[in-house]
């Protein structure tokens, strides 16, 4: 059993965290934007759904490049999202709720208008000159070396004012800080202190592989198996030196120290979503630093049950007994579930994330079966999506779809991106009275899994020999037994456990059924899970 829960577990082991893309999610100013108040009158809508925490996208003073992954001022709240007392209503209302609340903590880069890199720029001099990676060119000229940008193009750009290269791993709006530089470090605990005094239950660390880097700025190895012409430009090199370097758990052993100084404090990081299970093990515990590192697998792999099985199984098997496992399906940079998967296989991955052992990251309209939204050219907003065309991320931040009203009931005017045109049907009003609605699947699913001790804290086994296109499963607490099964398929299967009598089918994914099943044949419709109590 793992360690933790042998003394009950943290908070953050028994609950699920929902991801609130504040942008999106509830306008109040009457400006198309999401805000403070209007998350504020949300807070009953996510109780009553059932989550446990919520993290919020960042919200701090921002140019808004990134839309906020460009911090000006790490000590604030942009007036876009209201103002601190704002901030400290929610984090009050939310508590009352019990509701956690986790920011969004950017240490890789500023913004290059925060005044940190404003002085730095100012001159070699500066005192803070040494707080971004400046470098010379090479003797030869030109960039330093060859790394490259997430966002495209090459990770250097040229300064006038200093006559210098600095690095940025995302736009050239967002210098990378020099955490090499000690001053840097400490400038950095005090922005995490500052909120945990204000009472936040812990932090997603952003960008986590592009904290540190090789001190001797060695080029990146070309990638042998890169196609010109497909794919990522980045990955036409192997990041092994601009990314993932080793000295980046230093830096999360500091941010655990400073969480250590207050009780009961979650740090979850975004680690590359190309990570072998080797490294993204090691970013786990004492020595890593992170409580959790985001599993994004469940996104990256192919929406099949051979592949699924086949990760959970490695997965699980990589963990330490201290680990504790995680799964995200879908995040504000990544297509929704619902648009890789379709609608209905939706729903199985909705009943895989809320049955697995760990903590499932939901994020904002999942609930729902949210898809991607169709945004014409001339509205995209997303700069990765203008700089790079077919990777822009504006159809996953579509608004919040609250009611068939005008602009789903996100906002009274038009708002910053178009909402999806499913709106009038898929919505929370409408969903909340449809019995068998996504809505009422996730909010079911979340209440049985904080009531069923064998999906909180059980074992987790695989089933050898589950019927093609199925994924089946047992979670196991003392004498509590659950068989899950998953049918990955349009077409009815039927699951054969000869050795299993009958159990009480509690949940289906269709929500229409409740009933004793013979587990030496139970039918599966197509596009069903189901779980089954022994
Ligand atoms: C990862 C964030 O999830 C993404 O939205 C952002 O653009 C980059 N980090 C840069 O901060």
């Amino acid at each position: 059993m793992n360690d933790y829960l042998k003394e009950g577990g943290p908070w953050w082991q028994r609950g699920a965290i929902y991801q609130v893309y504040l942008r999106s999610f509830k306008d109040s100013q009457g400006n198309g934007i999401g805000d403070f108040p209007g998350m504020v009158s949300k807070l009953d809508y996510l109780a009553w759904l059932g989550v446990g925490a919520v993290w919020i996208s960042p919200f701090y003073p921002s140019p808004m490049v990134d839309f906020g992954y460009d911090v000006a001022d790490y000590f604030d709240v942009d007036p876009v999202f209201g103002t601190l007392e704002d901030f400290d209503e929610l984090l009050r209302r939310a508590h009352d709720l019990s509701l956690r609340v986790i920011l969004d903590f950017v240490p890789s880069h500023t913004s290059n208008q925060h005044p940190w890199f404003m002085e730095s720029r100012s001159s070699h001099a500066s005192a803070k000159h040494d707080w971004y990676i400046w470098r010379d060119p090479r003797r030869s000229g030109g960039h330093p070396n060859n790394w490259l940008s997430n966002f495209g193009g090459s990770a250097w750009t040229w300064d006038d004012q200093v006559s210098r290269y600095y690095m940025h791993s995302f736009l050239p709006e967002q210098p990378d800080l020099n955490w090499r530089n000690p001053e840097v470090r400490g400038a950095m605990l005090e922005v995490l202190r500052f909120w945990l005094d204000r009472g936040v239950d812990g932090f997603r660390i952003d960008a986590i592989v592009a904290l540190m880097k090789d001190a001797q700025f060695r080029d990146d190895p070309p990638n042998p198996n890169y196609v010109p012409g497909k794919g990522h430009p980045r990955d036409s090199l192997l990041h092994h030196h601009s990314q993932n370097h080793p000295d980046v758990h230093a830096v999360l052993r500091n941010f655990r120290s400073v969480l250590d100084e207050y009780q009961d404090k979650i740090n979850l990081g975004e680690v590359s979503y190309r990570l072998s299970l080797d490294d993204l093990v090691a970013y786990y515990g004492k020595d890593g630093g992170l409580d959790l590192p985001m599993n994004f697998k469940l996104i990256t792999l192919p929406w099949e049950a051979v592949a699924v099985r086949e990760f959970v199984d490695r997965y699980e098997q990589a963990l330490p007994s201290f680990a504790w496992p995680n799964y995200v399906l879908g995040n504000h940079d990544q297509s929704r579930v619902a648009s890789r998967t379709g609608s209905a296989q939706a729903r199985v991955a909705a009943l895989l994330l809320l049955t697995m052992r760990g903590t499932p990251i939901i994020y904002y309209g999942e609930e729902l079966g949210m898809l991607d939204a169709d945004i014409p050219t001339h509205m995209l907003q997303d700069p990765y999506g203008i700089r790079v065309p077919g990777q822009g991320r504006d159809p996953v931040r579509s608004p919040m779809q609250w009611n068939a009203e005008a602009h789903a009931g996100f906002s009274e005017v038009e708002p910053w991106l178009p909402v999806a045109a499913n709106y009038q049907t898929v919505n929370v009003v409408t969903q909340h009275d449809e019995a068998t609605s996504m809505l009422n699947l996730y909010r079911q699913l979340l209440k049985y899994r904080k009531e069923s001790q064998a999906l909180t804290m059980g074992s987790y086994r695989s089933l050898e020999g589950a019927p093609e296109d199925c994924f089946v499963y047992f979670r196991e607490f003392e004498n509590r037994r659950l068989v899950i099964a998953l049918n990955f398929s349009a077409k009815g299967k039927v699951l054969r456990m000869e050795d299993q009598a009958s159990g009480r089918l509690v949940l289906s994914t269709h929500l229409d059924r409740e009933e004793l099943v013979d587990l030496r044949s139970l039918h599966l419709r197509g596009h069903e899970a189901c779980v089954v109590e022994l």
